[in-house]
């Protein structure tokens, strides 16, 4: 079982650490505490009640899944768009720091693919008080999920990572990576991370429907915004609760 107890020590900059044995979902676990500035992270062995997109479970295992979240803050003039999407890439490239992996890509606007596989997701709920904003960013990476947990369109970490991964200074590099590229964001939005995002993207080029067209996956615009080729029209989609590749 991987030991997150030093976790804190490798993690840069001035931010509150919670790492716990269980609990119902690290994003609840952040979202109760009072309002504050500062960066705040919750890792878990075990998570009994993890969210997934639009009230999906999440699924995890105690020393199969890395589990964490980041609260961040951010001022109300911020616009968060593109959010997820950046921290997906914060994944990429950390990843391919490790180790260069073939098959790696981002599904708009917050899956992690292996090939045809996901192997991690991102939830990212917000909260506002006078002061400002808070992101609270959820990561659910699945490491070494035990074989009759992974179904056919899943995969983990370990299948195509050296056995040798440490999952412990992995998260730890994740976190450091996340923090970076917030403050990046935060100061140049999320046209600075455009260009490489789009080095990744996995619907390109796919036929996608939703609730009000269809049309060819085109790439992303300057506001994380998925853009789609119909008829008629270049449609600029925000939302990816209806989307359906078909
Ligand atoms: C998805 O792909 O549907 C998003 C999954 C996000 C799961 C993570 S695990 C840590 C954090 N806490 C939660 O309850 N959910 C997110």
């Amino acid at each position: 079982m991987p030991d997150y107890s030093t976790l804190n020590s490798k993690i840069r900059d001035e931010n509150e650490c919670f790492v716990l044995e269980s609990i119902d979902s690290t994003n609840d676990f952040l979202s109760n505490l009072p309002f504050s500035k500062t960066t705040k992270i919750c890792t878990t062995a075990q998570q009994t009640c993890g969210k997934g997109q639009y009230g999906r479970t999440w699924h995890s295992e105690k020393g199969g899944s890395i589990i964490f979240s980041i609260s961040r803050f951010f001022p109300h003039n911020t616009n968060l768009n593109g959010l997820s999407l950046v921290v997906g890439l914060a994944l990429l490239e950390v990843l391919n720091a490790e180790n260069k992996v073939v098959g790696l890509s981002l599904k708009w606007p917050n899956d992690v693919y292996f090939k045809e596989q996901k192997f991690a997701g991102i939830l990212l709920e917000n909260r506002t008080d006078k002061s400002g904003q808070t992101a609270i960013i959820g990561f659910g990476i699945n490491y070494n999920l035990s074989e009759n947990a992974v179904a056919d369109n899943w995969s983990n970490l370990v299948d195509f990572m050296p056995q040798d991964l440490d999952p412990v200074d992995f998260t730890a590099n994740l976190i450091n990576k996340i923090i970076e590229f917030c403050e990046i964001f935060e100061v140049q939005g999320f046209s600075y991370f455009r260009e490489k995002w789009s080095k990744f993207d996995y619907l390109k080029g796919r036929q996608i429907e939703c609730e009000n067209f269809s049309g060819t996956a085109s790439g992303i615009n300057s506001d994380g915004a998925l853009l789609i080729k119909t008829k008629h029209k270049i449609a600029a989609l925000y939302s990816s609760k209806t989307l359906i590749i078909s």
